[in-house]
C-alpha cells in the first residue's frame, strides 16, 4: 500500500488545487479579504494584492483564479523581484534567436504560456519602469512584442499583481508609474498582518497540528493554553508562513502529545532572527538556519532562493543535502 501521507502546500500549491476552502480565518479582517477576493473572482478585472510577506497573497492570486472562469486555463507566476531586467523581460515576453547574448533559439514568454488563463505578477513593485510601460499594453490593448522581435503578438490574460511594498511611496518617489498603478487597482485587496487578526492565531494552529503530526507522523494533539497564549502574543513578522514554521518545527522536534510553553519559546527563538536570546550559533547552524528560512519565504521555490542567496541551483542543492535540511510539509 503507498505510503498516503497527506500533499504538503508546496504540492497542493504547484498542483494547482488551491481553493478558498483552504484560506482558514474567522477574524472579521481576513473574513472581508476572503470575501473581496471571491467577487473578484467572478470578475475578470485585474486584482491587486497588498500585504506583508507570508500574509496569503500567492494562496488568495490561486484561490482567486480557480474560482474564476479561467481555471481550466493555465495560472503562471512570474517574480518580479531580484531578477534582472533583460532576463525578466525574457521570462515575461519571451525572445527570437539572437535577441541578446545566450537567447541561442526562440522562446515563448509566459504571456503566451498564461494564454486565456491568469498570471500572477508577484511582488509587482520591483518591476523596472520601462517593463511597466510594456505591461500596461498587455493589460490595456492585449498587445506585446517579443524582445528581439517587431511584430506585435496578442495575448489574453487576466493579471493579478501582488506587493509587500507601499506602492504609494514608490509612486511619490517616481519609481511606479500612477498608469500602470490605476489599471492594477481595479480591485485593490489589502491582506492583513496576522498581528492585525489574532483571532485567527487558534484556528490556524488547530489546522496545522493536525497538518504536521500527520505528515512528520507524530501524536501531536493539542496546545496548552499557556502555550496558545505564546503564540497569540507573539508579533508574528513573517506572519503565517512564520507560524507554518514555528508550528512544523514544534511538532517535529517534541516527545510529548500536548505541546508547552517552552516548545513554543524555544521554537519562536530560532525563528526570530532578531531575538536577543538566541545563543551565539556555529556557522553551519547559521547556514542552515538561513538557507532553511529563505526556502521558506520562497516556498521551496530553489531557482528563487538560489537567485537571493547568490549561488547555483546546483551548489543550493548540495548545501541542502549536506545540511540535512528537509521541506516542510
Ligand atoms: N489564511 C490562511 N489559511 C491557511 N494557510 C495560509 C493562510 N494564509 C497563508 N497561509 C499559508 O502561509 C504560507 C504563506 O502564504 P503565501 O500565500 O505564500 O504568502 P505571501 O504570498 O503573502 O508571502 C503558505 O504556506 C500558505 O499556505
Ligand atoms: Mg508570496
Amino acid at each position: 500500500m503507498p505510503d498516503q501521507k497527506p500533499l504538503s502546500f508546496s504540492e497542493i500549491y504547484r498542483s494547482g488545487l488551491v481553493s478558498f476552502d483552504m484560506i482558514l480565518g474567522v477574524s472579521k479582517a481576513m473574513l472581508d479579504t476572503i470575501s473581496q477576493a471571491k467577487s473578484a473572482a467572478l470578475s475578470d478585472a485585474p486584482v491587486l494584492l497588498v500585504g506583508e510577506t507570508g500574509t496569503g497573497k500567492n494562496i488568495l492570486a490561486q484561490a482567486i483564479h480557480n474560482a474564476g472562469g479561467r481555471s481550466k486555463r493555465p495560472f503562471c507566476e512570474v517574480n518580479c523581484g531580484g531578477l534582472h531586467e533583460m532576463l525578466q523581460e525574457s521570462e515575461l515576453f519571451g525572445h527570437t534567436r539572437g535577441a541578446f547574448t545566450g537567447a541561442d533559439k526562440d522562446r515563448d514568454g509566459l504571456l503566451m504560456l498564461a494564454q486565456g488563463g491568469t498570471l500572477f505578477l508577484n511582488e509587482v513593485g520591483d518591476i523596472p519602469a520601462s517593463t511597466q510601460k510594456k505591461l500596461i499594453d498587455v493589460i490595456e490593448y492585449k498587445k506585446f512584442r517579443k524582445l528581439g522581435q517587431d511584430i506585435e503578438s496578442t495575448t489574453n490574460i487576466r493579471a493579478i499583481a501582488g506587493t509587500n511594498r507601499d506602492l504609494d511611496s514608490l509612486r511619490a518617489k517616481g519609481e511606479f508609474r500612477d498608469d500602470f498603478y490605476y489599471r492594477l487597482n481595479c480591485f485593490r485587496i489589502e491582506v492583513p498582518a496576522l498581528r492585525k487578526r489574532k483571532d485567527d492565531i487558534p484556528v490556524l494552529v488547530d489546522s496545522l497540528l493536525r497538518e504536521f503530526s500527520a505528515r512528520e507522523s507524530k501524536n501531536v494533539s493539542g496546545v496548552s493554553p499557556k502555550a496558545m497564549s505564546v503564540l497569540v502574543d507573539y508579533d508574528w513578522p513573517g506572519n503565517v508562513r512564520q507560524l507554518r514554521f514555528v508550528i512544523w518545527r514544534t511538532v517535529a522536534t517534541v516527545d510529548s502529545e500536548m505541546i508547552e510553553e517552552e516548545h513554543v519559546v524555544e521554537t519562536l527563538e530560532l525563528s526570530d532572527a532578531k531575538s536577543p536570546n538566541t545563543p551565539l550559533a556555529s556557522l553551519e547552524e547559521v547556514e542552515r538556519n538561513y538557507i532553511t528560512k529563505v526556502l521558506c519565504l520562497t516556498n521551496w521555490n530553489k531557482t528563487r532562493a538560489a537567485e537571493i542567496l547568490r549561488i547555483s541551483r546546483v551548489g543550493l542543492n548540495r548545501r541542502i543535502h549536506a545540511l540535512r535540511i528537509s521541506e516542510p510539509a
